[in-house]
């Protein structure tokens, strides 16, 4: 097989990539290891940011989006009995996010990508990328037992934090930079009605946040340890931090539903620069994840794939590299941003095992501080919302 672009990974930032090339005429070909079932119920982020839906409206793939998604007006931050409302329109000149599930917003692009005819090969696997330096890459991969080649002019790394591209890039090319935080997040998915507000907490016993995906469906977090299993995590143990950590000792506030969905994610930031080598481009988790506080994952591989699809047309159209010569650096002052936005929420609302009395001190006088600070206040705003994309 050969085409122009491969994209491995059918998970925002290739699906997004594969219809945008395919709207500019360029051939591309996705390969996901995983089967077509499998990525569409996988439960992960939901908040999304102004340009990702702007992108899905652009690309015409936001029909179900505008019929089931929710809009957020407002962010609420609870710590020690007092609450911080955040007016986002009124604090972040008139924006907001929607609330739409990563599932939904994935098997709405695969429904597209495969309307319009791009090839998403499923249960087919990447197992390396020969010659990335060259003017010919070349993906191998098992697809229905068999092992299969893809012959490229550019490859486009989409496959996540666990994937392959990234380690086709030599070691000594690469700067890892990586900070795991002493905690991670178990999340559950409840048929219980949702909070008015997205409700994040700072309680003596650690973080919690109460999200939403439907009128009738809440996706509700708390802090747990970092080597945790959901198996040490009942329900009833559940549903007993939710309560306390919202700080409603009553239990009227929160109603307990139908769990079906129990996960745990870790907290952590990595960032792999360059995103570049060669004809291989990385995006998204493949070079960079950051704790999910903030819910930035998903809209920060947007944000990439929209750079890369630019840079590939204009050099599948007219020979310019400048734009893929410049890619790297273009999204990487996006990715630090968004990890040190990602790292000052994680680090105002979590309460790490070890945390000194100074230390706790410190978060609470900051917390205190974005309670009376409107210059405070907007700074989490608009990065909540998204910053503008900053296009040369
Ligand atoms: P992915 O969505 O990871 O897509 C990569 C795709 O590549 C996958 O479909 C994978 O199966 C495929 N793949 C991997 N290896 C190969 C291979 N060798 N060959 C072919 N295909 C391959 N962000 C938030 O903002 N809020 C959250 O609450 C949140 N929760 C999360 C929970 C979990 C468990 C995880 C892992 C992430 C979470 N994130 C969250 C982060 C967010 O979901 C990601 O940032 C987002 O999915 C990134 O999109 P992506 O397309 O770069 O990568
Ligand atoms: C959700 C996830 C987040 O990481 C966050 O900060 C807020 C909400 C969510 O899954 O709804």
């Amino acid at each position: 097989m050969r085409t122009q672009v491969g994209i491995v990974g059918a998970g925002p930032a290739g699906l997004f990539l594969a219809l945008l090339l395919q709207r500019a005429g360029i051939d591309c070909v996705v390969l996901e290891a995983r089967s077509r079932d499998y990525v569409e119920s996988r439960v992960r982020a939901g908040v999304l940011e102004q340009g990702t839906v702007d992108l899905m409206a652009d690309l015409g793939v936001d029909a179900r989006l505008r019929r089931e998604c929710m809009i957020d007006e407002a962010l609420d931050i609870r710590f020690s009995g007092k609450l911080i409302h955040l007016d986002l329109p009124g604090l972040s000149g008139d924006k907001l996010v929607h609330i739409y599930g990563q599932q939904e917003v994935v098997k709405d692009l695969i429904a597209a990508n495969l309307a319009r005819g791009v090839r998403v090969l499923f249960e087919a696997e990447a197992t390396g990328i020969d010659d990335v330096a060259g003017n010919q890459p070349v993906i191998r991969f098992k697809h229905q037992g068999k092992d299969e080649t893809l012959a490229c002019d550019i490859v486009a790394g989409c496959d996540g934090f666990h994937g392959v591209c990234r380690s086709a890039i030599p070691a000594d090319l690469l700067t890892i930079y990586d900070r795991e935080f002493p905690f991670g997040w178990l999340g559950i998915m409840s048929e219980s009605p949702p909070l008015p507000e997205m409700t994040y907490v700072n309680h003596d016993r650690g973080f919690a946040l109460a999200s939403r995906r439907s009128p009738h469906v809440s996706r509700l977090y708390v802090q747990c340890s970092l080597d945790d299993d959901v198996a040490n995590w009942p329900d009833a143990r559940i549903w007993d931090e939710l309560h306390i950590r919202l700080g409603y000792t009553a239990r009227t506030e929160l109603k307990e539903g139908r769990i079906f969905q129990k996960g745990i994610t870790p907290c952590r930031s990595f960032v792999a620069a360059p995103m570049r080598h060669g004809r291989l481009f990385l995006a998204g988790d493949a070079c960079h994840i950051v704790p999910p506080t903030g819910a930035k994952g998903l809209n920060l591989a947007v944000a990439d794939v929209r750079v890369l699809a630019r840079a590939l047309i204009e050099f599948f159209r007219g020979g310019n590299a400048g734009r893929l010569d410049r890619y790297s650096d273009t999204c990487l002052k996006r990715v630090w941003k968004v990890v040190r936005y990602s790292t000052y929420m994680t680090t105002l609302l979590h309460r790490p095992p070890e945390q000194t009395p100074f230390d706790r001190e410190i978060q609470l006088a900051e917390l205190d501080y974005v309670l009376n600070s409107r210059a405070a206040q907007t700074t989490i705003a608009e990065n909540y919302v998204g910053l503008p994309f900053e296009d040369e």
